[in-house]
């Protein structure tokens, strides 16, 4: 449902502030102004969201990591009170049973635990040589096809894509249909039937695979899950919806953060170094999560419901209000993250963001997205120093109304 200019209003208005708010061309990687005033003036407000439900939203840091690790807060998005982030999402929520990212307590640990295998240290350490594999190869393919390209889909969308088909099984010739699939899932404004359509799409898509991955099973989650399937543990299409989710936030939200640390990189030459130059993994990893800090690229927030009431922030949140947290701002806080407009890639704490959640359901993949992001730019940099932007940066597609923010497009040449 389309904002009208008075509802992204905040003045004079006695109805709470419109949820999500909306970046700006003119600064494209500050937290919406709307939201930052929210969070100026304390760390826990109401907001009113598409449905007209008004959830209590977390904007302060120290408040949103207290909630996150509280079990008093449920992600059951069957839950009526739940704040849905569109209508498509409340309609793919209707049809889903229950997975990792709708469960609380020891049921969500069971279903983490599925799908924990490919996410330790030790195999995540293992795929390295892989990840350098496929981006020399892309970063070969883009060369070789001259001296400009759309970085959005000759890089950034690639990488993560193969990375996550080998971890899943799922062969990389089918890519333009996931990845359709998912720029439609996290555009933002698919009707409830388009995402129900695609959802379903998907599901099928991963039905087969996982039906054969029972009788042939490989060295991949999806074979990990067929054994359940197998064993009797799950059906084949709770299998699926297990898996959809690392199928879609395994590519899309890597893909985003590449495309935007690119253009916040080119633009900061004495930080792009730190990247190019260091040999440190640890100054390396300190550089990519503090550019996952400044992009906070989760722009419609983390959707919760509380079961109990809770006292935090100096209000009570209510058993069966709905909360939302705002990242961007949280991430934002100048007493955490001091002078945090500014992206400092040698920022001493840059690792305590929130941007891959907190508590229970933290990123399963940011292990995954740190390494493929630090491989990426660093191999980027390096091969292509003359690497530039095409257009000023008011003119670059970026995705202010999507739920993961990034760009469609990203024009450069060297
Ligand atoms: C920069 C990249 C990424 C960002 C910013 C990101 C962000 C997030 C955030 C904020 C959450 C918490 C959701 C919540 O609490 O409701 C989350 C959860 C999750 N992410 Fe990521 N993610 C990224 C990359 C990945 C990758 C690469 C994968 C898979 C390979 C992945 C899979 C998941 C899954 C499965 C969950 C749900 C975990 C649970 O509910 O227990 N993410 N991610």
């Amino acid at each position: 449902m389309d904002r009208t200019m008075s509802e992204s209003s905040t003045e004079a208005t006695a109805e709470p502030t419109f949820y999500p708010g909306r970046r700006s061309a003119s600064c494209p990687f500050v937290p919406a102004a709307e939201i930052r005033e929210l969070a100026a003036a304390g760390p826990i407000s109401k907001v009113r969201t598409w449905e007209g439900k008004q959830p209590w939203l977390i904007t302060g840091y120290t408040e949103a990591r207290e909630l996150f690790a509280d079990p008093r807060v449920s992600a059951d998005n069957h839950h009526p009170s739940y704040p849905h982030i569109h209508e498509g999402m409340k309609a793919v929520a209707e049809l889903s049973p229950r997975t990792m990212f709708n469960t609380d307590g020891q049921e969500h640990a069971r279903y983490r635990r599925m799908l924990a295998k490919p996410f330790t240290p030790k195999r995540l350490e293992a795929m390295r040589p892989n990840i350098q594999k496929h981006i020399d190869e892309t970063i070969d393919a883009m060369l070789a096809a001259g001296n400009s390209a759309d970085l959005a889909t000759a890089l950034a969308l690639p990488v993560p894509s193969l990375m996550i088909c080998e971890l899943l099984g799922v062969p990389y010739e089918d890519h333009a249909f996931f990845q359709e699939a998912t720029e439609l899932g996290f555009g933002g404004n698919a009707t409830a039937e388009e995402q129900q359509q695609s959802t379903l799409e998907m599901l099928g898509f991963l039905n087969k695979l996982i039906e054969a991955k029972t009788e042939n099973p490989g060295e991949d989650l999806l074979s990990d899950v067929a054994e359940l399937v197998r064993d009797g543990e799950l059906q084949v299409w709770e299998a699926s919806l297990q898996t959809v989710g690392i199928l879609v936030a395994g590519h899309e939200t890597t893909a985003n953060m590449i495309t935007l640390a690119v253009i916040a990189l080119l633009d900061r030459p004495e930080q792009l170094a730190v990247v190019r130059d260091t040999e440190d993994p640890q100054v390396l990893g300190n550089a990519v999560d503090e550019l996952i800090r400044y992009m906070s690229i989760v722009d419609t927030g983390l959707r919760r419901v509380a079961v109990e009431d809770i006292k935090v922030g100096g209000e009570v949140i209510r058993a069966g209000d709905p909360i939302v947290f705002d990242l961007a701002t949280a991430n934002w806080n100048a007493e955490v993250f001091p002078e945090p407009g500014t992206l400092d890639l040698t920022r001493p704490n840059a690792t305590q963001h929130l941007a891959f959640g907190s508590g229970r359901h933290q990123c399963i993949g940011q292990q995954l997205a740190r390494i493929e992001l630090g491989m990426v730019l660093q191999t980027l940099f390096r091969r292509i120093p003359t690497l530039r932007l095409t257009v000023p940066t008011e003119q670059i597609d970026f995705k202010y109304d999507a739920m993961v923010y990034g760009v469609r497009s990203l024009p450069v040449e060297w």
